[in-house]
């Protein structure tokens, strides 16, 4: 049988991580190149003592059709607690729970795109959110990230430009793949021009809660009296990323248009999981698994620095980043990165090249992206020693 596939399809690039992992499957590779949580941060004791005692004591609205919006304690506690501890959501603003956060990405698209929009993202971005924009038609329209975060003349000089602009696409803390944090000026200036061009802000924040240095810095979405951010949270870096529980915190006129594209999606997101994500936050507490998730990842970016001033030291150029999983680094000039990365594997190491974040497809790009969370510290140190010795 030929099988025809849809002209969209063919806009959609495998991702270049996943194909990267498949090599670091095989057991001898290194793994620098996911974005995947520590195998220690998981509280995976907790799980299983949750999962066993709702199984036996609530089965049936664990396993039984949920509500399209999400279980209705979870959204009880996220909202209280979005506003409480963030400062973000007023009356005018709803939660929608999403099956893992890059489905807020997906729903973002089919809600709100019409033929010929426009998304301005960071340029380099999340190459999850990217697909999902381009499969529904989007075209992305990439502002140059700087070490505190989008260029502003960049970003207004897009919007004076592009007049089918239908959000702004950003990666405020501990950006993927970049690392670095958009200042609190930044993010005052990005949402006066958002207002002032007419355009929503698609806030995508999974790392916000892991900042291992320096002071936290108020979201976007706090600073949203307009109704204009769509802020998109997500458990998967801090509880499991298997579970899939994410979340929508958007004004409350457009909770039903999503909870519709939702609907067509996946229903609803599984019962059993966000049971399980609430009474975990409920009966342990959501700040003290944060902070003990920090104290593990502080120590391993760390580690990482540590390594990488002994052994790239003068041969790649990086920002410390304050948080997050990932550190960007700049090859020396005239090595091509693909090249290196394939060299990388070869020497038992998994780095991801730049050019897979790329806003616009197919562009060279001289970075590749490591990440300190997913090798064991061995893994770690060894990692790095391989990768100067290969520079
Ligand atoms: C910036 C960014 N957004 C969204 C996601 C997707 O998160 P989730 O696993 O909750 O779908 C990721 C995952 O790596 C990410 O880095």
């Amino acid at each position: 049988m030929q099988y025809r596939f849809s002209e969209r399809m063919s806009t959609m690039k495998p991702s270049a991580i996943r194909e990267i992992l498949k090599n670091t499957t095989r057991g001898d590779v290194i793994p620098l190149a996911a974005g995947n949580p520590s195998p220690e941060a998981f509280p995976t004791t907790a799980i299983a003592e949750i999962t066993a005692d709702i199984l036996t004591n609530n089965p049936i609205a664990a396993l039984q059709y949920g509500i399209s919006e999400g279980y209705a304690p979870l959204r009880a506690w996220l909202k209280r607690y979005l506003r409480e501890e963030k400062g973000m959501g007023t009356d005018a603003d709803e939660l929608l729970i999403l099956t893992g956060a890059q489905q807020g990405m997906e729903l973002a698209a089919k809600a709100l795109r019409d033929a010929g929009d426009v998304v301005i993202c960071e340029d380099p971005s999340f190459i999850g959110s990217l697909n999902a924009f381009r499969s529904h038609g989007l075209r992305m329209v990439g502002v140059p990230v700087r070490d505190d975060g989008m260029d502003m003349d960049a970003l207004e000089a897009a919007l004076q430009r592009e007049g089918r602009a239908r959000f702004i696409y950003t990666i405020p803390n501990f950006q993927n793949p970049a690392g670095v944090t958009m200042s609190l000026e930044k993010r005052r200036k990005l949402y006066a021009l958002a207002l002032q061009y007419g355009v929503l802000i698609l806030e995508d924040n999974p790392y916000g809660d892991l900042r291992y240095f320096g002071a936290d810095i108020p979201t976007i979405k706090s600073l949203d009296s307009d109704g204009i951010v769509l802020y998109v949270g997500s458990f998967s870096k801090t509880i499991s990323p298997g579970l899939r529980v994410g979340f929508l915190l958007l004004p409350a006129g457009a909770l039903g248009p999503f909870t519709v594209a939702k609907q067509a999606v996946d229903v609803h997101t599984p019962v059993l999981n966000q049971m399980i994500v609430n009474e975990f936050v409920q009966r342990y507490g959501y700040a003290e698994h944060l902070a003990r998730l920090r104290e593990i990842y502080r120590r391993k970016l760390a580690l990482a620095l540590d390594c990488m001033e002994t052994h790239l030291r003068g041969k790649l150029e990086y920002v410390a980043p304050e948080g997050g999983l990932f550190i960007y680094c700049k090859l020396p000039e005239g090595v091509s990165t693909p090249e290196f990365c394939a060299r990388c594997i070869a020497g038992g190491v998994a780095v991801v090249p730049g050019t897979a974040f790329s806003a616009k497809e197919g562009e060279d790009s001289p970075y590749i992206r490591i990440n300190f969370s997913t090798p064991t510290d061995a893994q770690l140190v060894r990692g790095i020693e391989i990768l100067g010795s290969l520079l």
